[in-house]
């Protein structure tokens, strides 16, 4: 990307940002207060967003799938299973300080920056070999060698402009409390990291008490915490988020199989959700995680670049096996079919709601000049708009209002709708298309002698009449997630 154009996408970021808060849909963390760094509150219309999102997966991974169900784990878990999925060892981040300005930053950050200045400069060639030496100091936990990297390739503290760096060293990612009132080691607890520990710990009580049979999922929403020292890019990576993670058990030497199905749909729910195909990309991990078979991610091109929405990983046996080791309890699964015991393998598909929610409004979020005019609107698939319709009497006299409430009345209780009789219809329609309502209705004095309104259609800005009996059936069909699932 020229120079030029990253200046464009960050300021299209900036719109982003600027417009979710000012119309309700995100907010920093404890604003009076100046803010929490990458902690975020979500408003009216943000909140409803984020349900609808959730619920839209919820619903296609249990409700599609009739060998996948749902669980809702605590956040806080044994201790003990963190040191068995490896987090305690290895969750970690390399951190290196500028002395002179007393920031911190990741290293790696700070070399795939370097990396990303020398492609937008068209030397892709000495991008990859940054990358691949950085790789490979890390892969051999090399922490002197990261540092040197960054002094030979000139790298300055964009803050104090020296190379006057600390030494590189390794920080854990987990947050961590006390249990009870003493502070000692033993009653350290974490706050999970990922929501798939408590599914590996729960398996078999969910396979036994659900009566599920190889291959099933598990499915769970559910808050992270990642104590995240380079917060940056608005959602993209906050400290408290949540995740949508479905563990997907399957026969030992069948996993690579279930991971390319699994990748080929979730790719497909994407699409389905709207999002352009060019917008999409699938990258596959050259190096994998230790307990990992096979991964990839799905990158959407967010303002600031193609980055990780979704990954999809073929995790082995690992959690399970290293469950049953840490616990002594057998992890085993009886295979009636094959008449064996065995470690079930996993194939995971993980997604952040707070990434995903990012992913889908930078996709709606138009803002275009129409016959000189500027207009600004967020064109939302019906399914997930935070708000269907709303009701918009033309004045406030002559028994509109009356009318409209009673066309609300009827119809709020199966869709999330507005009434709202103040201001001209201009501004009202316009406040709509901000908040990403697909449908205005307008109730005139000819409702009154013949039930029909009018509709307006959010991306066009196309009005048709129809008559009222039809708004309850139109509003169903435009907003059902029947739409997105057949697509799936
Ligand atoms: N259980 C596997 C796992 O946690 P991950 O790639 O670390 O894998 C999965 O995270 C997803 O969680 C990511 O694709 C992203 O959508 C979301 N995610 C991870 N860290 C995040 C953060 N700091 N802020 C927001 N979302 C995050």
């Amino acid at each position: 990307m020229a120079k030029n154009e990253q200046t464009a996408e960050n300021a299209q970021l900036k719109d982003i940002i600027a417009h979710a808060k000012e119309y309700g849909f995100v907010y920093p963390s404890s604003e009076i207060y100046d803010g929490l760094q990458a902690v975020y509150d979500y408003g009216a219309y943000g909140v409803e967003l984020k349900n609808n999102l959730k619920r839209l997966w919820w619903e296609t991974m249990t409700r599609l799938n009739d060998n996948i169900v749902g669980i809702d784990a605590s956040i806080f878990m044994h201790p003990t299973t963190w040191k068995a999925s490896g987090h305690v060892d290895s969750f970690n981040d390399p951190m290196i300080d500028n002395k002179d300005s007393k920031k911190r930053y990741r290293a790696d950050v700070l070399i795939e920056d370097k990396a990303a200045a020398y492609e937008n400069a068209g030397d892709k060639e000495r991008a990859q070999e940054l990358l691949n030496a950085m790789g490979r100091l890390l892969e051999a936990e090399d922490l002197a060698g990261v540092r040197d990297l960054i002094i030979n390739e000139g790298i300055k503290c964009p803050i104090s402009g020296t190379s006057n760096w600390t030494d590189v060293r390794q920080f854990n990612l987990m947050f961590s409390t006390q249990v009870g009132s003493v502070a000692e080691d033993s009653s350290t607890i974490y706050l999970r990291p990922e929501t798939a520990q408590g599914i590996f710990v729960n398996f078999l009580n969910v396979q036994k008490t659900a009566r599920m049979k190889v291959p099933f999922g598990i499915a769970q929403i559910g808050k992270a915490f990642r104590n995240e020292i380079v917060a940056r890019q608005f959602i993209f990576r906050m400290r408290e988020f949540e995740q949508m993670e479905m563990q997907f058990f399957v026969r030992p030497g069948s996993e690579l199989e279930w991971y390319k199905q699994w990748a080929e749909t979730r790719m497909k729910w994407h699409l389905a959700l709207g999002i352009p195909k060019e917008k999409l990309r699938r990258h596959d991990h050259e190096k994998l995680a230790h307990y990992a078979n096979a991964a990839m991610d799905i990158e959407y091109q967010f303002p600031f670049g193609f980055k990780e929405v979704e990954g999809i990983h073929s995790r082995t046996d690992f959690d399970l096996k290293s469950h049953q080791e840490f616990s002594k309890k057998k992890q085993q699964y009886f295979d009636p079919e094959i008449n064996q015991n065995y470690i079930p393998f996993v194939v995971e598909t993980s997604i952040g709601a707070d990434r995903l929610f990012l992913m889908t409004l930078c996709n709606a979020y138009v803002d275009e000049e129409v016959d000189g005019k500027q207009r600004t609107y967020l064109k939302f698939h019906p399914a997930i708009a935070p708000v269907k319709a709303a009701i918009l009497p033309l004045t406030k006299k002559d028994g509109l209002p009356e009318k409209g409430k009673e066309i609300f009345d009827a119809l709020k209780y199966d869709f999330n709708i507005i009434y709202e009789d103040a201001a001209s219809i201009g501004k009202r329609y316009a406040r709509q298309d901000l908040i990403g309502t697909p449908y205005c209705i307008a109730v005139d004095h000819q409702t009154l002698e013949d039930n029909t309104v009018t509709i307006r259609h959010r991306d066009t800005t196309e009005q048709e009449r129809v008559h009222i009996s039809e708004l309850h059936g139109r509003l169903a069909e435009a907003c059902s997630f029947r739409r997105i699932f057949e697509k799936v």
